[in-house]
Order: structure tokens, then C-alpha cells, then sequence
């Protein structure tokens, strides 16, 4: 497979357009997301962050197409999202792999059968050596760690090539170390492959350590409160100045209150 070459010039690969997504609980509406608006560049990476119960996993369901919006639209590459789609590859805070079939036909499992056996076994040796699971093919998925898991999870949306990749809190279920591999991997994959990302966080510094930008979200309903733009070399150093205040900012945004709060970020 070949890398995505150098990121691109900033031209739109997603774009989310006044979204709202109301709930019906015993009879009432409830507004869980209102006027949401932003854009992602190709190749880049954009981290939502916010509060329990903001919506964030609901706005990730409808960029995903699972879930339609109460208003609004999602565009990718300007073609309006109403279902799921390859051009989107979903990674979720437990990995889903099918516990029958070994590490390398999971990852093989959605490619197309036009390749070819040899084609896509090549395809596949090829992201799982990108993971750090290339001696790991033939394993059964209850063999392999939690860190691993995730890694084969990664590497099953991966080699499908999705124009965006969309995770929502796939960190979140590791241990401090395996979470800190997990980083290094994302950082590593993302100098090769360019890929247009959106993840969800509630963690400040993953935001920050990961991201070209960080949108912090607002709680009911749940709004765009802030947008940070994470100008610091790669890697990030966690102890430099520009990250600890950076990360210090995104925190206080993080806690403020609706009414401290400055308005909704422009489109
Ligand atoms: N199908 C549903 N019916 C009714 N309410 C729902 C439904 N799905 C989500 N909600 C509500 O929408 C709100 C946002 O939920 P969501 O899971 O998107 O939040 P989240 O930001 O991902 O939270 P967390 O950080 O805890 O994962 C919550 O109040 C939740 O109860
Ligand atoms: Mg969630």
C-alpha cells in the first residue's frame, strides 16, 4: 500500500455542517447536540474533546452514518453522508474482532476479493507490519494482549484506506503504558500514511499530544465551545513550555462554565 504522500494543502476531506440530534426520552425531545459546525483538512487530525454526556459519541455515529441528524448535514469529499461507508473507517474503545478468525484474516476480512489472495495477504502483511504485529498473523484474537487488540483493530480499518478515520475513545481501555505505545504507533502511522483522523477524548494531553486541532465541546446540550490549533513540532514534547500551556488552555475550557464560556465557534 502505498503512503498518502505529504499532507495536503488544507482542502476540505469532512465537513460538518449545522448539525443538531435530538433524543426522545419518555416522550420529551431532548436536544443532545445543537448547530454543530466544523471542517477537517485532509490529512488532518482533529481531536473532540468533552465532558461525559456532551454527545461526542453521538456526533461520531453521525459522521460515521450511523445514526442520522435531526438537522444539518455531513459532507465527505462534498458528498452528503446518510449511511456507513468505506470512505470511513470506524475504531471503537472495545476492539470488535471476530474471535474465530486468526489476527491476518481479521484484518483481511473487509478487503475486496478482487485483489486476489496474494494481493490481499500482501495488503495485509503489510499494515500488520505497520502495527508492530507482523509476527502475529496467525494468532487467535483471545491470544493476543488488549494493546495488540486494539493494534489488529487499527490495522483492520487501516488497510482499507478510508478517506477519514473517526475513533472514538480508542485509548481509553488500555493501561497507562499500552496507552502510551498506542500514541507512539498513531504518531509513527501518521508520518507515513497522512490519514485524516477524528478521535475522541476526554483527556487534554492525548488531545494535545495527538492532534493538529482540538475542539472542545460544550454539555446540554452539546455545542462547539472552543477550537485550539495545536501549532508545536512533532513530536510533542510534554514537558516543553507551548505544551504545558496549551494543555493548561484546553483544561480551563474544558472546566468552564456555560455562561463564562465564549460563543459558539464561527463556521
Ligand atoms: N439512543 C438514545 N436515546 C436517548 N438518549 C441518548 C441516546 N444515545 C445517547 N443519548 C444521550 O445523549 C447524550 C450524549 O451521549 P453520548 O454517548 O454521545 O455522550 P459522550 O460525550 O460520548 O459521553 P461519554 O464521554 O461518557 O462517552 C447522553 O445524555 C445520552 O444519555
Ligand atoms: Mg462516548
Amino acid at each position: 500500500m502505498e503512503a498518502l504522500g505529504p499532507k495536503s494543502d488544507g482542502s476540505p476531506c469532512l465537513k460538518v455542517e449545522g448539525v443538531s440530534r435530538d433524543f426522545r426520552v419518555n416522550g420529551r425531545r431532548v436536544p443532545i447536540l445543537e448547530d454543530i459546525t466544523f471542517m477537517v483538512a485532509e490529512g488532518e487530525v482533529v481531536a473532540l474533546l468533552g465532558p461525559s454526556g456532551c454527545g461526542k459519541t453521538t456526533l461520531l455515529n453521525i459522521i460515521a452514518g450511523f445514526m442520522p441528524q435531526s438537522a444539518g448535514r455531513v459532507l465527505m469529499r462534498g458528498r452528503p453522508v446518510n449511511k456507513p461507508g468505506p470512505d470511513r473507517g470506524v475504531v471503537f474503545q472495545e476492539d470488535a474482532l471476530l474471535p474465530w478468525l486468526t489476527v491476518a484474516e481479521n484484518v483481511g476480512f473487509g478487503l475486496r476479493n478482487g485483489l486476489g489472495k496474494g494481493g490481499r495477504r500482501a495488503q495485509v502483511d503489510h499494515m500488520l507490519g505497520l502495527v508492530g504485529l507482523g509476527n502475529y498473523g496467525d494468532y487467535l484474537p483471545r491470544a493476543i494482549s488488549g494493546g495488540m487488540k486494539q493494534r489488529v483493530a487499527l490495522a483492520r480499518v487501516l488497510v482499507l484506506q478510508p478517506a477519514a478515520l473517526l475513533m472514538d475513545e480508542p485509548f481509553a481501555a488500555l493501561d497507562a503504558l499500552t496507552r502510551h505505545q498506542m500514541h507512539e504507533l498513531l504518531i509513527a502511522l501518521q508520518q507515513q500514511l497522512r490519514q485524516t483522523v477524528v478521535f475522541v477524548t476526554h483527556d487534554p494531553e492525548e488531545a494535545v499530544k495527538l492532534a493538529d486541532r482540538v475542539l472542545v465541546m460544550d454539555k446540554s446540550p452539546g455545542r462547539l465551545r472552543q477550537e485550539f490549533t495545536v501549532d508545536l513540532p512533532r513530536p510533542r514534547q510534554l514537558d516543553s513550555a507551548g505544551f504545558l500551556e496549551l494543555k493548561r488552555a484546553v483544561l480551563a475550557s474544558l472546566g468552564q462554565r456555560r455562561a463564562e464560556a465564549p460563543g459558539p465557534i464561527p463556521s
